[in-house]
């Protein structure tokens, strides 16, 4: 529940076995022992919280990426991400006849956006050779051919494994299986610098799509910055894909925090300090509106020392930022960061952006 001012209550400690239910038998092990993917990590994290604030990143890495995938799995994360549909739509739009046929996403989650995304792609890059109209018609039944690849780029290897094999399960073109789409993953801290993984990725010839999928530009602290280490990374010609989530226009201002009000997402955020090992009566975490972002805030509610890092009784540390967008701020990231908007669209109710761009 949501008092006048935006606040939620504040709650106690880690939710995650109240949570329980979301995890399968199989993830029970997981979920009694959070773990680190990377070592350096638990370092990093304590070093972030004596700052008072912690990326998000460190949500969705290491045992981390379990918390995620169960609150990837509820409605609330849905209404946030929005729709292949409208992503697919808009990207069709711009690149008419000339449907990309290498795709680099960098966040792919789970993986179920993914899916999701590439079969309407290749369903929509399908219907345009089978219409002729494609600009360079291949014969229908050759769609391995056309050297589809994805490349998945994420800052939690935890969260790629789980999205390669989901792509696995899924996706068919024509009735060809997912197998001969060739599917590659690496790490990237999109927030920290360029990288060379697309560029000894990508063919010669022929533009990349770089996608930014879900709200994720809209949870990092500098979504500009990470904008141009996309750029950096492509080349001239490339595409732009971002979906990002709109300031509800008609709806109560507090409307934006219904999605986080919720024990499944304060396990998710709360679970880099679980790994950390701070205990459950260590911390309060608090779910407020500050104009349009949803903040998320831990409070120590006692000292705390470990590994020579010291928390007082009152210290807080930010540890969820999401901001809601107008139409012309998500345009205005894009073109900031050096791309040119070639068209977007905006879905029905208003909720969700999807833009396309090139560089
Ligand atoms: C909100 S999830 C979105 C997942 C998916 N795109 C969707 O629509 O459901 C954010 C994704 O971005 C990744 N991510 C967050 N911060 C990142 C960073 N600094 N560098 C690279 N990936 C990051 C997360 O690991 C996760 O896969």
């Amino acid at each position: 529940m949501s008092g006048p001012s935006g606040l939620s209550p504040m709650t106690g400690g880690f939710p995650g076995d109240r949570a329980a239910g979301v995890w399968g038998a199989s993830d029970t092990g997981r979920r009694n022992l959070p773990f680190f993917e990377d070592p350096a990590h638990s370092e990093l994290i304590l070093a972030h919280a004596d700052t008072g604030f912690l990326p998000l990143k460190y949500a969705y890495a290491g045992s981390a990426a379990f918390t995620h995938a169960a609150l990837a799995s509820t409605e609330g994360y849905h209404s946030v991400v929005g729709t292949a549909e409208l992503e697919v739509g808009v990207l069709m739009e711009a690149a008419r006849g000339a449907a990309p046929t290498q795709v680099a996403e960098i966040g792919p989650g789970t993986g179920e956006h993914t899916l999701a995304f590439l079969t309407l792609l290749q369903e929509a890059a399908a219907a345009e050779r089978a219409r002729g109209t494609a600009e360079f018609p291949l014969p229908p039944d050759d769609a391995r051919q056309a050297g589809f690849r994805y490349l998945g780029l994420d800052f939690s290897s935890t969260l790629l494994t789980m999205a390669r094999g989901c792509l696995a399960t899924g996706l068919a073109v024509d009735g060809v299986p997912f197998g001969p789409f060739d599917v590659r993953t690496a790490l990237w801290d999109v927030e920290q610098a360029r990288t060379d993984r697309v560029g000894a990725w990508r063919r010669d010839s022929g533009p990349v799509l770089m996608c930014l999928l879900g709200h994720t530009l809209g949870n990092l602290g500098d979504p500009v910055g990470a904008l141009r280490h996309l750029a950096a990374s492509a080349r001239p010609g490339d595409l732009l894909l971002v979906g990002l989530t709109l300031y509800p226009r008609d709806a109560s201002p507090d409307a934006i925090l219904a999605p986080y009000l919720n024990d499944v997402f304060t396990a998710a955020v709360l679970e880099p300090l679980r790994a950390a090992d701070f205990g459950a009566e260590d911390v309060l975490f608090e779910v407020r509106r500050r104009g349009r972002a949803v903040v998320g805030d831990v409070t120590f509610a006692r000292r705390v020392d470990k590994s020579g890092h010291t928390y007082r009784p009152g210290q807080r540390v930010q540890c969820f930022f999401s901001t809601r967008f107008l139409p012309n701020e998500g345009l205005e990231i894009v073109r900031q960061a050096g791309w040119t908007v070639q068209s977007y669209a905006i879905d029905q109710p208003a909720e969700h952006l999807a833009i396309v761009a090139r560089l």
